[in-house]
């Protein structure tokens, strides 16, 4: 009741106050400001002092609320999470105190825009680090405002950033291609069906296809869309939809795919590690080590050959081992996140059997058992990049859909590129979402998402 009585008013003598963002509080200080955002932390001290930290998405500001200003009903019953409005003076903090960017708002007047509940339904309630992770995807919406998500999805923007600047730099133009397509791009097994005007399609597994129909017309091109797989197994690298960053080059040999490959990760680590996000990457990952160009480059068959000389065995669906892996064996994740944490660093594995990679995929001069394709490992996460050559005869396409069993006529466009002006070429997909678990050094992809989808949970939020 006595706080309901106390009201508090802005001092027209003062300067007027400039509406600013908290990314520009230093260009301000000794200026009177006035900011809006969200109560990040709240902290009274005794009756007349109130310590609210605010955010507002560009920065956090400390703001000191003295007296009648932290005396008001509002202010008694402010809440973490509510929007209000702060007027004030930035001034350096004491000496032996510290503040994001060393300085606070020493208020002079505030309002509230919005109040968040209080008790049960207080945001602090609502979840706690430590809870079950699936009660924090339940709140995601709400965990996104806790420093450790904000940062990551900071990061990721400054990485995706950096992925444009890299591909724009060296001449690559950028597209858009369809998420709802009636071809498949990486195996049936893994489509989400949907009905498109009473026929069957798909949600889009790889964009590859449309880069490759881009290529001729537009160069070196790339995109960073959304790639759909129906991969019913919980692991912490499979999201049912993920960022899928890809790239397609005309006239390049294999050699010069990996090369590039190696130059797309190295100079993205080196923006992120020496730029404008460089203090908030190094504050996630603080052991972080840039990978060295070379990558290392083994073969398939070289690999095959290490899970054996180390004693690693092949597995059945149940988990008993069945003995060593051979020649034509998928490595699964397991046995290929063991020798890429042994070996832990980079890997380029290539040179695939024909058998275990997709209809399009040529294979080598050298021996015909295996394909021109390239999985990029990285220690922690595995495989991070899937690349290759890709078949540009006509008649060698056609062996390549027989083999797979694919149905050629939903493919004619696609097919039609072997005939209209054919050429050697080459790309490959990298999981934003993988690359960044890497980058960060994270547990699992989810958390790197905005809100993740992935098998054992709902489309929502
Ligand atoms: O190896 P993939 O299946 O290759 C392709 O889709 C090619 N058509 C790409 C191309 O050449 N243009 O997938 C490429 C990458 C993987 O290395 C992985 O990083 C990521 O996409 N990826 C996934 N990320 C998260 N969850 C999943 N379920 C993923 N499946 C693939």
């Amino acid at each position: 009741e006595l706080a309901k009585s106390i009201k508090i008013e802005e001092d027209a003598s003062l300067p007027q106050a400039k509406l600013i963002k908290l990314r520009d509080t230093v260009a301000n200080r000794s200026h009177r400001v006035r900011v809006k955002g969200w109560v990040h932390r709240l902290r009274t001290q005794g009756k007349s002092l109130m310590f609210v930290v605010l955010r507002d998405g560009t920065g956090f500001l400390q703001c000191v609320l003295n007296d009648k200003l932290c005396q008001t009903y509002d202010a008694i019953t402010l809440t973490r999470e509510s929007t209000i409005e702060v007027f004030g003076t930035l001034k350096l903090v004491p000496e032996g105190k510290t503040a994001p960017d060393g300085h606070e708002l020493i208020v002079d007047y505030w309002k509230v825009i919005h109040k968040a509940p209080g008790g049960l339904d207080a945001f602090e309630n609502k979840f706690n680090t430590e809870s079950d992770p699936s009660v924090l995807l339940d709140q995601r919406h709400l965990v996104l405002r806790e420093d450790k998500t904000t940062k990551i999805l900071k990061l990721r923007s400054a990485i995706l950033f950096a992925f444009r600047q890299h591909f724009f730099e060296n001449g690559y133009f950028e597209v858009t291609p369809p998420c709802l397509v009636q071809t498949q791009v990486e195996g049936g097994s893994t489509l989400f069906h949907l009905q498109y005007y009473g026929q069957p399609a798909y949600l889009t597994q790889s964009s590859q296809l449309y880069l490759e129909a881009a290529c001729p017309a537009l160069g070196d091109v790339f995109c960073i869309q959304e790639s759909f797989r129906a991969e019913k197994s919980s692991t912490r690298r499979h999201l049912s939809e993920y960022t899928h960053l890809e790239a397609e080059c005309p006239f390049i040999s294999f050699d010069q795919l990996l090369d590039r490959l190696e130059f797309l990760i190295t100079d993205v680590v080196d923006r992120i590690t020496t730029g404008p996000f460089k203090e908030m990457f190094y504050e996630m990952n603080p052991g972080f080590v840039a990978p060295k160009k070379p990558f290392r480059r083994m073969r398939y068959v070289e690999a095959i050959q290490w899970l054996n000389e180390h004693g690693v065995l092949k597995k059945d669906d149940d988990g008993n081992e069945v003995g060593p892996f051979e020649f034509g064996d998928d490595i699964p994740e397991a046995p290929e996140r063991l020798m890429t944490d042994t070996i832990n660093e980079p890997i380029m594995l290539c040179e695939f059997p024909a058998e275990i990679k997709s209809f399009y995929m040529p294979r080598c001069s050298h021996d015909n058992r295996v394909t021109e394709s390239v999985d990029i490992l990285m220690p922690g996460v595995g495989e991070i990049v899937g690349g290759s050559m890709r078949i540009w005869d006509l008649q060698e396409l056609m062996a390549g859909y027989k083999r797979e069993e694919i149905d050629p006529s939903p493919y004619y466009w696609f097919t039609d590129q072997r005939k209209y002006g054919s050429y050697p070429h080459g790309g490959y997909g990298l999981g934003v979402e993988r690359f960044l678990a890497w980058l960060l050094n994270l547990d699992h992809v989810r958390e790197t998402c905005l809100f993740p989808r992935h098998y054992g949970r709902p489309c929502q939020p």
